[in-house]
């Protein structure tokens, strides 16, 4: 039998609920096109969004992965392909670690990044949902940054990254069928976590890790967000980025 959530499991759950209702009900109007992030707190947003299309709004979504794909068509919200759609309104999406007042993030712990990045980057507008956990002071405090490299010659790739400064660990699938299988994107390439520790100058790791051979991209989305949403104890906050 699965384990019962834990009062603080559900708090963050109606936290992240909170969080996506609040972006879904004040930035999406009718007849936009939209990033649909990848995650658990994205999967709310989609409930929040699948919702509001019940009501009569028209919108149509692009996924970030392949999980939210099939979760947006079995919510029965209409969908379209990044190419298919010359930009996107906006797009909503989760985070594992944000910073204030910049609102850069770490992202990729659901090993989306790489599609997720190419939504956000075509998106006129970039909005992020989190419960208050994932505030941080510093980028990479708490996580290791993702990044999403090609398979061929990986441990070369990795050697590379770990003379910036980072261990790095192959990331493994999860599930009692995978068992020691590594973890495959939904473009067919690895995970590289990469533990630097908390960094301060999160553009110059950024755009070291980019320039390396056999990087797609990483979880580094620096000056990329344009609001963030927070639901707390306090309700929920929204952080728009300085202009
Ligand atoms: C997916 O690759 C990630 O970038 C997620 O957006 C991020 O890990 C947040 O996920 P949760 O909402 O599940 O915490």
């Amino acid at each position: 039998m699965a384990d019962q959530p834990t009062q603080d499991e559900l708090q963050r759950q109606a936290w992240k609920r909170a969080a996506a209702q609040a972006a879904v009900e004040h930035d999406v109007a009718d007849g936009m096109t939209i990033g649909l992030g990848s995650g658990t707190t994205a999967d709310l947003m989609l409930e929040a969004l699948a919702e509001r299309i019940r009501q009569g709004l028209r919108v149509t979504g692009v996924a970030t992965s392949e999980r939210t794909r099939s979760e947006a068509q079995r919510l029965g919200i209409p969908l379209a392909e990044l190419d298919d759609v010359v930009t996107l309104h906006l797009s909503i999406d989760g985070a594992d670690e944000v910073i204030l007042p910049s609102l850069d993030l770490v992202k990729g712990r659901g090993g989306a990044l790489l599609r997720e990045k190419l939504v956000a980057v075509t998106s006129r507008r970039r909005i992020i949902i989190v419960d208050e956990s994932k505030m941080v002071s510093a980028l990479a405090s708490q996580h290791p940054i993702p990044v999403e490299v090609d398979r061929f010659g990986w441990r070369h790739t990795a050697g590379r990254l770990a003379t910036l400064g980072a261990t790095v660990q192959r990331r493994m699938a999860s599930g009692a069928d995978t068992l020691n299988a590594p973890f495959i994107s939904d473009g067919g390439n690895y995970l590289l976590d990469c533990w630097f520790g908390p960094i301060l100058d999160a553009a110059s790791i950024a755009a070291h890790i980019k320039a390396l051979t056999g990087v797609f991209d990483h979880g580094l989305f620096v000056g990329m967000t344009e609001r963030v949403y927070v639901a707390g104890i306090q309700g929920v906050r929204v952080y728009d980025r300085p202009a």
